[in-house]
Parts: structure tokens; sequence; C-alpha cells
């Protein structure tokens, strides 16, 4: 039997594909990955405490994890991107987003490092140098195991370092130096068996660095002399010298102040005896020396 066709069946016909496409398109639209909603609160809440807003090609209001967030955008060196971030949208088979990089580099924030940070757990890549940030360094930070790069030099952090930076067993990148910590570099640091370079110059620490310091078998750069910083040589000071290796430095009574060569990289290290006297950070009025003593110095 043959069911005749009206047009008004073949109207609804119509209408039905019409309405599965729209629902279909609506599907594939709501498939779109989102920030886990913890980070997201975290991320404004910490952004909001530190006055600092967006770039527009990053939709902090909406959603964070889009645009340059996902996209192929390079955040390290992008000036324009800062403060950034970068998601890994991977999650629950493409549906959800964490937070794995978080850059607010050198834009003079003021103020402490927020508690909201403990909520960003997937953090892999923290930037947060050359900022104005005081207070403690919290020792939650040492629960965020996925770190990798952990940048917070050029601060005016104080207190002790937290031993608990000891568990950051993936620390690749360790940058803290130039900041008024007190107390000395915990132990604990020889746990962190991936380190490849550590900046610690200029810490405001006292003491020695810890033996277990010589565990760190993947160790390529260690800083005790902050790259861009001015030193100033001298050689012998009021009264001639005799370093531990018999090389006698002259007397050379001259007084020092920050020198205007600046250098770049950390390439130069073993030449002369060097007074080190770091760059003046902001109202930072303090002065500390690292001396080195070399006996092949080339320069004077
Ligand atoms: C966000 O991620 C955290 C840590 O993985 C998890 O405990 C929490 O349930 C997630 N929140 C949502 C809303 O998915
Ligand atoms: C930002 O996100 C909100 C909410 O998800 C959305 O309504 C808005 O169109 C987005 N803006 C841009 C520029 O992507
Ligand atoms: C997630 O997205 C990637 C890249 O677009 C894709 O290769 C992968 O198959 C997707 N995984 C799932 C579970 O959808
Ligand atoms: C972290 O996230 C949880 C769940 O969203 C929230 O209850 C808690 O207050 C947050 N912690 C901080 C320190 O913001
Ligand atoms: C970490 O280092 C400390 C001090 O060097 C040591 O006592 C401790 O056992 C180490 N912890 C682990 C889990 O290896
Ligand atoms: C450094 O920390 C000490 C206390 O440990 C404090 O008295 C001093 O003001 C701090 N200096 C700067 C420049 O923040």
């Amino acid at each position: 039997m043959v069911v005749p066709e009206s047009p008004l069946m073949r109207y609804f016909g119509v209408i039905l594909i019409l309405c599965l496409l729209i629902l279909s398109s609506a599907g594939t639209a709501t498939a779109q990955a989102t920030t886990n909603k913890t980070e997201l609160v975290a991320l404004n809440t910490i952004l909001g405490r530190w006055g600092k807003s967006a770039n527009s090609n990053w939709n902090i209001s909406g959603e964070p994890c889009s645009g340059w967030a996902i996209d192929s955008t390079d955040l390290d060196n992008n000036q324009e991107f800062n403060p950034g971030i970068k998601c890994d949208c991977s999650y629950n088979s493409n549906k959800t987003c964490h937070i794995v990089k978080l850059k607010v580099y050198s834009l003079d924030v003021v103020g402490s490092i927020p508690d909201e940070l403990q909520n960003l757990t997937y953090l892999s890549n923290l930037q947060l140098a050359q900022n104005y940030l005081t207070g403690p360094v919290p020792a939650f930070i040492g629960n965020m195991t996925p770190m990798q790069y952990l940048s917070i030099g050029i601060n005016a952090l104080s207190g002790p370092i937290p031993k608990e930076l000891g568990n950051l067993r993936n620390l690749i990148s360790l940058g803290m130096g130039i900041n008024n910590f007190s107390g000395s570099i915990p132990d604990e640091f020889g746990n962190l068996t991936n380190l490849q370079q550590l900046y610690i110059d200029s810490l405001g620490l006292s003491g020695e660095l810890p033996k277990t310091l010589s565990n760190l078998k993947n160790m390529k750069i260690l800083s005790k002399i902050p790259v861009d910083s001015s030193f100033a040589i001298r050689c012998g000071g009021a009264r001639s010298l005799t370093a531990q290796d018999t090389t006698v430095y002259q007397s050379d009574n001259v007084n020092l102040s920050a020198a205007s060569y600046y250098v770049t990289g950390i390439t130069f290290l073993p030449v002369g005896t060097f007074i080190y006297v770091p760059v003046m950070h902001k109202d930072f009025n303090k002065y500390s020396s690292l001396i080195l003593t070399y006996s092949d110095y080339t320069n004077s």
C-alpha cells in the first residue's frame, strides 16, 4: 500500500531535517573544550588580585583556554602575550582544558604569591620573574608536582626557602635569584634530580650551598652570578692579598661602585677577583657581595 505523500508531510520532513542539522551543529559547538572551573576561578582571582588584565587576543572574561592560549602562539618570548597562559585541552576526551603555563613577567606586580595558585594543579611552567612580589614563597608550591620550569627571580620575596620545593621531582629549571630570603638553601634541593638549571645568585641567603647539591647529576647551569648585572673588579684592595692558590693580588685601594659593564651571559666566569655588586632593584637599598677568586685572571 502506498501512503500518499501530502505537501504538508513533505514540509514537516524538511523541518525535521533542518532541526537535526541544527542539533548536530550545536552538538559540535558544545563539544568545544572548556577550562576546568576551579582553575578558571583561580586564574581570574590571581590576575584580579594583581590588577592585571589580558591582551584582547586572549579571552580571559569568558573562556581563558581559547585563542592564543590554545593555538601555536608563542608564550615564552612574546611581550604582547603577557600576562598569558597556555592550556592542554586533551583531557576528558578533548573536552576539558587544564592550565599548564602561566606567565606574569616583568609587569611591576605588587603583592604576594596568592593562595589561589595552589588550585592551578596542572601548571608545569610558572614565570613570575621581575616583579615586586613580597612575602614568603608558599610551601604549597612543593605540591605542584608537574612543575618543570619555575621562575620567581628578581622580586622581593622573603622568609626561608621552603624545603617542600625539594618535592618537585620534575623540575628542570629553578630561578629564584635576586630576592630577600633568609636562612640557607634547604638540603632537600638535593632531591631535585632532574634539575638542569639553578639560579640562586643574590638570594640574601647566608651559609654554604648544601652538599646534597652534588646529587644533581643533570645540572648544566648553576648560576650564582646574575645574568645582566653590573660588577666591579678589584685587584687586591687596601692591602696585598694572597689567595689560597698562592696568587698574590697587589694592593689597589680604589673605591668601587656599580660598574658600567653589564654581563650578558655567565660564560665570562673565571676572570680575576670579582666584587660583585648587584643591580639595584627598585627600592632595594641593600648590596650584597660575592667574591670569587681565581688565579688565572686576564683582566684588571
Ligand atoms: C578541576 O580539576 C580538579 C583537579 O584535577 C578536580 O579535582 C576538579 O574536580 C575539577 N573540576 C571540575 C569542575 O571539573
Ligand atoms: C569570550 O568568551 C565569552 C564567553 O565564553 C564569549 O561570549 C565571547 O564571545 C568571547 N569573546 C571572544 C573575543 O572570543
Ligand atoms: C583529541 O584531539 C586530538 C587532536 O585533535 C585527536 O588526535 C584525538 O583523536 C582526539 N581524542 C579524542 C578522544 O577525541
Ligand atoms: C580551590 O578551589 C576550591 C574548589 O573550587 C575552592 O573551594 C577553594 O577555596 C580554592 N582554594 C583557594 C585557595 O582559592
Ligand atoms: C630529600 O632530601 C632530604 C635531605 O637531603 C632527605 O632527608 C630526604 O630523605 C629526601 N627525601 C626523599 C623522598 O628522597
Ligand atoms: C628583607 O627582609 C628583611 C627581613 O628578613 C626585612 O627587614 C627587609 O626590609 C627586607 N628588605 C627588602 C629590601 O625587602
